[in-house]
């Protein structure tokens, strides 16, 4: 039976989706069975995913028109995902009727839970019907927390609401874990915030932290997750460092638990980098259309996740362009 992991933060933009997406393809490409259930009516899972949002109604037929979950599922190369829709902006109205509402979600990932290994829950910027359907059908609470100021405020209502949950909709919720997003080891700042979310959450803020990092933004646009966009940079690794955290978990385990990336990888990782810089000072001719373009997958880390570990591989892209240079 797959653990079920609701990613949700009431605050907006602070990194669930691109934490769903990223996670989702980092344990598929580590073997796992994964499935991503977007249920933000924003849909941005299912583009990030590279599914095409308008094709199907996903998650939405399954509540509310009871079609079997199994098929609404998109297989893809990442992950399989139950894709969101627009239409989903509007359910949370239409569950006021039916009965036993808050339930709905869980009944529809119970029947696919004996696939899959983890299922990855991408909630809304909102406490409202959808993130507690999304909490009642968790095993677990995954919480990302921006490290900037405003992020903390809002962290009580969130934590009061999962007692609530936990106190008469779901005992068995837990908390998988705070992780902290668009960490900038270079301010200040991002040290007093994490500080903070440990105080606030003793024990429960994984060591492993996202940097902020201009790849993890630019991959969504290109409809593929950071581990295929660009597997070496800091934020695919973060990721990836993330997910091998524990055997019995997809995640790192709670504050030191946590995995360093192997020194063979980090070498790997620091010669490939300085390669790279020789070919692509700061981007720049991949900017004006010049030079040539690095093919994604050169690695001899990915080379054999590709030929071992999924013979079926992941696609030989192209790099897209990226107008930045990495942070
Ligand atoms: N570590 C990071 N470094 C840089 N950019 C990031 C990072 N994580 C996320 N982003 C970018 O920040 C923006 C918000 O991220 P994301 O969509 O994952 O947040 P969210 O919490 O799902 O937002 P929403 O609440 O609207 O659903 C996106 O443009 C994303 O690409
Ligand atoms: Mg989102």
């Amino acid at each position: 039976m797959g653990k079920i992991i609701t990613v949700v933060n009431q605050k907006g933009g602070v990194g669930k989706t691109t934490t769903c997406v990223s996670l989702t393809a980092a344990l598929r490409e580590m073997g796992r069975k994964v499935l991503l259930c977007d249920f933000d009516p924003q849909a941005n899972a299912t583009s990030g995913m590279g599914v095409d949002k308008s094709l199907s109604l996903g998650i939405y037929d399954v509540l509310l028109n009871e079609v079997e979950p199994e098929k609404r599922v998109v297989p893809t190369r990442y992950g399989d995902v139950l894709p969101s829709s627009k239409g989903l902006a509007g359910a949370g109205v239409e569950m006021v009727g039916i009965q036993d509402r808050e339930h709905l979600l869980r009944r529809a990932l119970e029947k696919l839970a004996p696939k899959y290994d983890y299922i990855f829950v991408d909630c809304p910027p909102s406490l409202e019907l959808l993130t507690l359907n999304g909490l009642c059908a968790a095993d677990s609470a995954l919480v990302p927390v921006q490290s900037e100021y405003f992020a903390l405020e809002g962290l009580s209502d969130l934590m009061y609401t999962i007692r609530a949950v936990r106190k008469s909709l779901n005992p068995h919720l837990e908390l998988e874990g705070v992780l902290l997003t668009m960490y900038d080891s270079r301010t200040n700042l991002a040290l007093q915030v994490s500080e903070e979310v440990k105080r606030f959450f003793p024990g429960k803020v994984y060591s492993t932290v996202i940097p902020r990092n201009v790849r993890l933004s630019e991959a969504p646009s290109h409809g593929v997750p950071v581990s295929v966009y660009d597997p070496l940079s800091r934020g695919a690794e973060a990721y990836e460092t993330l997910a091998m955290g524990s055997p019995s978990a997809p995640t790192t385990g709670p504050a030191g638990a946590a995995r360093r990336t192997p020194p063979w990888r980090r070498s790997f990782c620091v010669r490939i980098r300085s390669k790279r810089k020789e070919e692509f000072p700061c981007g720049k001719g991949k900017r004006n259309g010049q030079g040539p373009q690095r093919p994604v997958g050169r690695g001899l880390f990915r080379r054999f996740f590709h030929t071992v570990l999924h013979p079926a591989g992941f696609p030989d892209r192209e790099l897209p362009e990226s107008a930045e240079k990495e942070l």
